[in-house]
């Protein structure tokens, strides 16, 4: 209970310091920049840093610790992958749109392509998330790969899902440092205008609201139970040893090692 509270209390932080951080990147474009409009110029560019917070940062996180919110561990497995799957192809295309503003931006005003560091670790994620939203469907969603392929990369799938969220958020932050760098002239950025203070306090929230989905999405023991105790939870009583609960194999509890809920379960992995 005690535990359930503090995955709470994070999760809430969590929510409320990502949604904060979008707050940030609207008023950052709306107030101290442009605005927004679609037009080969610098508002165009605005949608970059716009949507790459709220899709590709925003986004990404809550798809990564929706398992992990316990009002939805009624629902199925199914519905739950299904929520996972649609938040990152959301997320996925923001992005893109995201994207094509910087690049349409750059070739309308004349400025070379994927020169920066920036650039490089920022379209390597894209390339990156493509991969895993591929490999996640096929091998996750759709009914083909027997439970030991599953099973096998299960452990590789989390980790680069953590890792490519990771490298979005460094890439953002050298994306801020850029652009404060590029537009502050008058003051500088070295003076410490307010834009400046203000874009750094954003960083800030970006780096806070990566910790915090870090750090709930590797605590073993706020995953989401198994389907099979989650029966015996809702029904009060304990179904007997290898009942299905469900009856599409997508539904099926998802073979995941070391999974400290299925350690609890007693149930061996597919
Ligand atoms: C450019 C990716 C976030 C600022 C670019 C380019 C890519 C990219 C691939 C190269 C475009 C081209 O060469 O035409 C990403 C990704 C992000 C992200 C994946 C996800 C977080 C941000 C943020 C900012 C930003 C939050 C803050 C303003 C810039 C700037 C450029 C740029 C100033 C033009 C200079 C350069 O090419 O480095 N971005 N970006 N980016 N981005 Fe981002
Ligand atoms: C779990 C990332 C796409 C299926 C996870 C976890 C991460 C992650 C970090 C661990 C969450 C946790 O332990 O609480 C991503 C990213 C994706 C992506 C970044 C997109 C680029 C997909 C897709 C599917 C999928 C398309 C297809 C259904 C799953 C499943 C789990 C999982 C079944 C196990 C959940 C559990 O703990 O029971 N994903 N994922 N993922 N993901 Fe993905």
């Amino acid at each position: 209970m005690e535990n359930q509270r503090s995955l709470l209390v994070l999760l809430f932080f969590a929510f409320a310091v990502g949604f904060i951080a979008v707050v940030f990147v609207l008023r950052w474009v709306l107030h101290f920049r442009e605005g927004l409009a679609w037009d080969g110029g610098a508002k165009e560019f605005n949608w970059h840093p716009l949507l790459a917070v709220t899709g590709f940062i925003f986004l990404q996180g809550i798809a990564i610790v929706v398992y992990r919110l316990p009002w939805t561990w009624k629902c199925s497995k199914l519905m739950m992958k299904l929520i996972h799957a649609g938040l990152n192809v959301l997320a996925f295309i923001l992005a893109v749109i995201s994207l094509v503003a910087v690049f349409d931006f750059h070739n309308v005003q004349n400025i070379p392509n994927m020169y920066s560091l920036h650039s490089w670790v920022g379209l390597a994620a894209i390339i990156l998330f493509t991969l895993q939203i591929v490999l996640g469907v096929c091998i996750f969603l759709l009914p083909v790969s027997p439970g030991y392929v599953r099973a096998a990369f299960m452990p590789i799938h989390v980790f680069s899902g953590l890792f490519i969220f990771t490298t979005v958020i460094a890439s953002a932050l050298m994306g801020i440092t850029e652009k404060l760098i590029f537009g502050l002239t008058d003051p500088k950025y070295k003076d410490s205008p307010p834009e400046a203070t203000f874009v750094n306090v954003l960083g800030l929230l970006i780096t806070v609201f990566g910790a915090l989905i870090l750090w709930i999405a590797t605590r073993p023991s706020w995953k989401r139970p198994s389907e099979q105790l989650l029966h015996t939870l809702h029904n009060s009583e304990p179904a007997p040893v290898g009942t299905k609960t469900d009856t599409t194999m997508s539904e099926r509890p998802d073979p995941e090692p070391n999974s400290e809920a299925r350690r609890r379960n007693g149930k061996t992995e597919e």
